[in-house]
């Protein structure tokens, strides 16, 4: 299988704090992976060094064999690695589905860009029933769902979600999973962050375990590792 993205040795932080210590991640074509770990351990951080919205001191990524390590965003959304990033990204006063067509804004995406609309629209029919609404006034959960909307409109070859369900009552979960499900069952290669490991079995191939800055386990779905088991590599076999 094919190599779509090959993170080596990769070193990132804040100003002097180093946060990344070198990290190697990759993802096959057709694939999707899991990260996972404790809240404040480099998830967020490697997936913006990825995607070009920080500095990278040290390590290569590699996105289909061409070097992306020190390119702008923007080059690397046109290229087709896009991130949908964590939290609420902030919306204006546009309707959704001018925020939607906006987004396709790049020659790569603009080709099909009414075909991926409907795409969008019948992935979360929520955000068709408000398509005139202002995208600032929709709910957390509604948010979510614009942010992997205009995600999708970029014609993404590799879609980063970083903790897509963060903070959503248990209904809106379900509707979002369901969602990512349906996008990793389209081949639309994924990385995801979630703390619901169940789920990013259920979803991926490989899970990464990221703690300290650093990958200490990858799990490979093939050896079927049961959740108790990836529990106990988490919290340690006391927390049973
Ligand atoms: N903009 C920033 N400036 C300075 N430090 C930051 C910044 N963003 C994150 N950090 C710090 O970097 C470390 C890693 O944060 P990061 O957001 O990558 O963790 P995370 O694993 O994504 O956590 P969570 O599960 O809570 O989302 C933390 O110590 C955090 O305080
Ligand atoms: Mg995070």
């Amino acid at each position: 299988m094919s190599r779509l993205l090959d993170v080596s040795g990769l070193q990132a932080g804040y100003g002097q704090m180093p946060v990344l210590h070198g990290i190697d991640i990759h993802v096959d074509a057709g694939e999707a992976i899991g990260l996972f770990g404790p809240n404040g351990h480099g998830k967020t951080t490697l997936l913006r060094a990825v995607s070009g919205l920080l500095r990278v001191s040290a390590g290569t990524i590699t996105f289909d064999g061409r070097d992306i390590t020190r390119a702008k965003p923007s080059d690397i959304v046109a290229a087709g690695l896009v991130h949908a990033q964590q939290g609420n990204t902030l919306f204006g006063d546009m309707g959704v589905e001018e925020t939607l067509e906006l987004a396709a804004f790049n020659r790569r995406a603009r080709t099909g860009w009414r075909d991926r609309m409907a795409e969008v629209h019948s992935l979360f029919p929520r955000l068709a029933e408000r398509r005139r609404q202002s995208a600032r006034t929709l709910s957390g959960g509604e948010r979510q769902m614009l942010s992997i909307g205009c995600a999708l409109m970029c014609n993404p070859r590799l879609l980063i979600l970083d903790e897509p369900t963060l903070g959503l009552s248990p209904r809106l979960k379900g509707e979002l999973r369901d969602a990512i499900a349906a996008i990793a069952e389209r081949g639309i290669p994924l990385i995801v962050v979630e703390q619901d490991v169940e789920f990013l079995l259920a979803l991926s191939s490989r899970l990464y375990l990221v703690e300290q800055g650093e990958v200490v386990n990858e799990i490979d779905k093939a050896n079927a590792p049961d959740h108790q088991e990836i529990m106990d590599m988490y919290f340690g076999e006391g927390a049973r």
